[in-house]
């Protein structure tokens, strides 16, 4: 196949699968999908904490979180798993970066999933995934402290 009908090929197959993401998810989760917020691993000296969670379905997330005077100056995440869980890592540290401690880690599932619009039945634990990873991360920030404080 000559390289330009290749990469045309590749264009539809692309579209074809956005189209059955969008069935699925709405817009805005396949918006999330394809350019993730705050994705990646920062530099260890962007980092107060970090943790990783195994998730009910099998697949891991991770959050690093800068912490300055409890408030999260920066939140990163990356996952193994599905798209829905990529979008609502995505949208867990849109709504986190800025806040107090205290506000993340009361975030609900809930929270999460009403503000990405909604997710379907078989993927509501993806919600489940970012909010408990997130509220892990801090509980393990709160222990270090502590442990700093007694020594
Ligand atoms: Fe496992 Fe979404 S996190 S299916």
């Amino acid at each position: 196949m000559p390289a330009d009908n290749l990469d045309k090929w590749v264009e539809e197959i692309q579209k074809e699968i956005i189209e059955e993401e969008i069935k699925r998810y709405n817009k805005y989760i396949v918006e999330l999908i394809q350019n993730p917020k705050n994705w990646g691993k920062p530099n260890s000296s962007e980092i107060s904490v970090w943790h990783a969670y195994e998730g009910s379905c099998g697949d891991t997330m991770q959050f690093f979180l800068k912490i300055e005077n409890g408030i999260i100056k920066k939140v990163n995440f990356i996952t193994d798993g599905c798209g829905a869980t990529v979008a609502a890592g995505s949208q867990t540290t849109m709504m986190v970066e800025g806040k107090s401690l205290q506000y993340a880690e009361n975030l609900q599932p809930n929270d999460i999933e009403e503000a990405i619009g909604g997710l379907p039945d078989d993927h509501k634990h993806c919600a489940e995934l970012a909010a408990t990873t997130l509220r892990r991360a801090i509980e393990k920030y709160k222990y270090q402290d502590q442990e700093k404080d007694s020594q």
